[in-house]
């Protein structure tokens, strides 16, 4: 039963992904999360099974857009990737920050998908115990995007299972953190410095320009590889000459599709604006 279930559910997102513009192979090591969603939805509906679900989508487009929300992976935790934080902190920051202020302007870093902020936040920690120091009247734009409007919900309140927080350096974690319960939560300085917005990425994207994007497990990992051109096209426009982007460790980015955007440091998958 359970095969049979597995193969059904796999059956319905190789169909039913393709027709959203999502990458069926993104979801490889995910789809038992999607399918858990869309059985909760099937039943919700009083549907038998898949194929009642897909005449249901036939006869009620509207239902795209729930199965859209019920493919978004959520998952995420800070420093993740931790040796492209190292990098960013150690090396790429410092001039990027030393330029911002001889120009008197602010640093501007863009987190998209922030999920519920472990990535912006993992930004305000590093720029509060490493340039801050280094350069204390520095200043900081930061925008954090996400479509789903509870995970932003959650990244507002800050407050952190202790498994998000693993890869945390623990002078900073005993810095930036209070205990409450069995949580850990944000301190008030390092969360005000990020503003979120609700955003669908395939539509709208923070305005101006910026020195820092990241757009980690996301656009290259989810979409389809001509929406992701697309996506990535606008990105770059979004990017200052000499920025730079963040990919997750399994993303590609496509290099001959996007022009101006080169190979920063693929072991840690940087790119940089030329
Ligand atoms: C796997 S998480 C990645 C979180 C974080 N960037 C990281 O790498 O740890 C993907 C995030 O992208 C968001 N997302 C999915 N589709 C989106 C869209 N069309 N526009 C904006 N955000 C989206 C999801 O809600 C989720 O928070």
């Amino acid at each position: 039963m359970e095969k049979e279930e597995r193969n059904s559910c796999d059956d319905f997102l190789s169909w039913a992904l393709p027709k959203m513009n999502m990458r069926r192979k993104g979801f490889k090591k995910v789809r038992k999360q999607v399918c858990k969603r869309i059985r909760r939805r099937m039943k919700e509906l009083d549907l038998e099974n898949y194929q009642e679900y897909r005449y249901y989508l036939h006869d009620n487009p509207q239902e795209w857009g729930v199965l859209d929300q019920m493919t978004r992976i959520t998952i995420s935790r800070f420093f993740r990737d931790k040796k492209a934080w190292m990098e960013l902190g150690n090396n790429l920051l410092p001039p990027i920050t030393e330029k911002a202020n001889a120009y008197r302007r602010n640093v501007r870093c863009w987190s998209a998908g922030c999920a519920s902020g472990e990535e912006p936040y993992s930004f305000t920690i590093l720029w509060r115990e490493k340039i801050l120091p280094a350069f204390p009247d520095a200043s900081l734009e930061l925008l954090a995007t996400d479509a789903d409007s509870h995970l932003l919900k959650r990244a507002r309140q800050a407050c952190y299972g202790p498994g998000s927080l693993k890869e945390v350096p623990r002078k900073w974690k005993d810095k930036a953190f209070y205990r409450d319960d069995s949580v850990y939560c944000l301190r008030d300085p390092y969360c005000k410095m990020a503003d979120f917005y609700q955003q669908d990425i395939r539509k709208e994207m923070p305005d101006g320009e910026f020195d820092i994007v990241f757009c980690k497990n996301l656009v290259a990992m989810y979409f389809k590889k001509e929406l992701a051109v697309n996506i990535f096209k606008k990105i770059s426009g979004k990017m200052r000459k000499g920025a730079y982007l963040f990919l997750g460790s399994h993303e590609e980015f496509p290099l001959d599709e996007v022009k101006n955007i080169t190979e920063f440091d693929r072991g840690i998958n940087i790119y940089r604006k030329e």
